[in-house]
């Protein structure tokens, strides 16, 4: 079993001179989550580097590294910028039949978009759903049937040159991408245009069916305030309005039999309430195709070919808090994915997530996928070691949950509340001194979780 040196247990270093080492026991600990939170220069990256190295060679490791400073030997380190292109396609599926399939990669694109801040409006959520499943439909891939999720993964320049080629049957064989939505989606919007509206008689039957609504409207009004208020010489104005019903009611109907009767393709109507108005398909639009522009989701997956170390560089997408959480947390939901798919570990840890500055990311949310891998993924051998400033960056969950803690130097300002979260005394927080000294918490199985105080050197 992996074991990993912490440092000395400072009181006996300090009273009887006596090194009594601490260790981080893979066997022992309660589960594999690691957190680390100091301030700046107390150590963290330093300890991300002992936790990674230290760890049994054959646990797979993904690296967020969102400064670009993680460098550890043997990792394979992939640069996601505008200009690598580097991405990740959110429209291949998982095909596995109980934890793959359209609906969660829908809900998955989803719920990237709405853990920005700007989240998608209820009319727009259901449009982007109706898009995304419409897009599978026409290469073939239904919700509804495991054996159409199976497609293969294109790279942005082989569907270009697809396209070129007009090698459609090619292109009937490969995952959609980004793109193919918004194409689609352009085509969805056209239609609206083209189709109840375009037509003299759609146009004709929405314009009089219009006038109807608004006439009865008014009517009404008026006769709520006559009855209120008394005729008051309104009897004139009221029976005006009533012909005007009356005329534009024979008006409607007469333009909706013309319309009805020169339909043609017998979906006008479900299309129009599935496409909600133009409006909010053109936003949709909009934020699908600058979503397409961060480039985080083109169709160019990292080549980090079999290496167990995958360093994800994020400096680049470092400029929009947006693209990077997304980015992130999409990422870590397929992760999660793949590992429930992999089946129980039986205890093992199989794979470690590493992720620094945890402010970016933290939410009390529990569909925040670092409260999900916390709370439920122990059993599947997925760990994750988060880095952050302050314990005030990491969430309940994490604190309850995460089977070790190492609290370096913190900032002064944040000793109390660190105290009240951690249940340690604010005193033992106070002499922690940068890349010196740390308090460490471990549950182990069978015994009570308290901090430890722990020298370095
Ligand atoms: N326990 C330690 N033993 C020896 N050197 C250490 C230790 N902890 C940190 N250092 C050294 O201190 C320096 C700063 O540490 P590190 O980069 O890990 O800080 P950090 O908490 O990640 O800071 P930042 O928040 O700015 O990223 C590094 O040069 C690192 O090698
Ligand atoms: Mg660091």
């Amino acid at each position: 079993m992996t074991k990993i040196l912490i440092g000395n247990d400072f009181w006996k270093q300090k009273n009887d001179g006596k090194d009594i080492p601490v260790f981080w026991n893979e066997g022992e600990v309660s589960n594999h989550h690691v957190g680390v939170a100091g301030t700046s220069g107390s150590g963290k990256t330093h300890w991300i580097r002992e936790f990674v190295t230290g760890m049994p060679n054959d646990v797979e490791i993904d690296i967020f590294d969102y400064h670009g400073d993680i460098e550890i030997p043997g990792a394979e380190t992939v640069l996601f910028s505008e200009s690598t292109r580097y991405g990740y396609n959110p429209l291949v599926l998982n095909t596995d039949p109980h934890y793959g399939g359209v609906r969660r990669a829908v809900n998955d694109v989803i719920e990237a978009m709405n853990s920005t801040s700007r989240q998608l409006g209820g009319n727009q959520e259901g449009v982007l759903r109706h898009l995304l499943t419409d897009t599978y439909m026409l290469k073939g891939i239904f919700a509804d049937n495991p054996r159409s999720w199976v497609k293969r993964e294109a790279s942005e320049a082989e569907m270009r040159e697809m396209v070129d080629k007009k090698n459609w049957s090619a292109m009937r064989d490969v995952y959609p991408s980004l793109n193919d939505v918004v194409t689609f989606a352009r085509r969805k919007l056209k239609a609206l245009w083209m189709g109840i509206e375009d037509k003299e008689t759609g146009r004709n039957a929405l314009g009089a069916f219009d006038d109807y609504c608004k006439t009865m409207a008014s009517l009404n009004q008026l006769r709520a305030k006559m009855n209120r208020s008394g005729a008051n010489g309104q009897e004139d104005e009221f029976e005006k309005l009533e012909k005007k019903l009356e005329a534009s009611k024979a008006k409607s109907t007469e333009s909706f039999a013309t319309f009805v009767n020169s339909m043609d393709t017998g979906r006008e109507f479900d299309e129009a309430i599935k496409y909600n108005s133009k409006d909010v398909l053109l936003s949709v639009i909009t934020r699908l195709e600058n979503l397409s522009a961060t480039g985080i989701f083109n169709p160019n997956p990292p080549p980090f070919g079999g290496a167990r170390i995958r360093r994800y560089i994020l400096k680049p997408l470092a400029q929009s808090e947006d693209e990077l959480k997304m980015f992130v947390r999409f990422r870590m939901r397929a992760i999660i994915r793949e590992m429930m798919q992999r089946g129980e570990s039986g205890g093992r840890l199989r794979r470690l997530i590493v992720l620094d500055e945890s402010k970016k990311f933290n939410s009390e949310d529990g569909s925040n996928p670092i409260n999900v891998v916390v709370t439920e993924m122990r059993k599947f051998g997925l760990a994750i070691l988060l880095a952050g400033q302050s314990p005030a960056h990491f969430s309940q969950d994490f604190i309850k949950n995460a089977g070790t803690l190492l609290i370096l130097n913190l900032s002064t300002s944040d000793w109390r509340e660190a105290a009240a979260k951690l249940r340690i005394e604010e005193r033992d927080l106070k002499y922690l001194k940068p890349q010196q000294t740390g308090a460490v918490r471990m549950l182990e199985k069978g015994q009570a979780a308290s901090f430890r105080q722990v020298s370095f050197k």
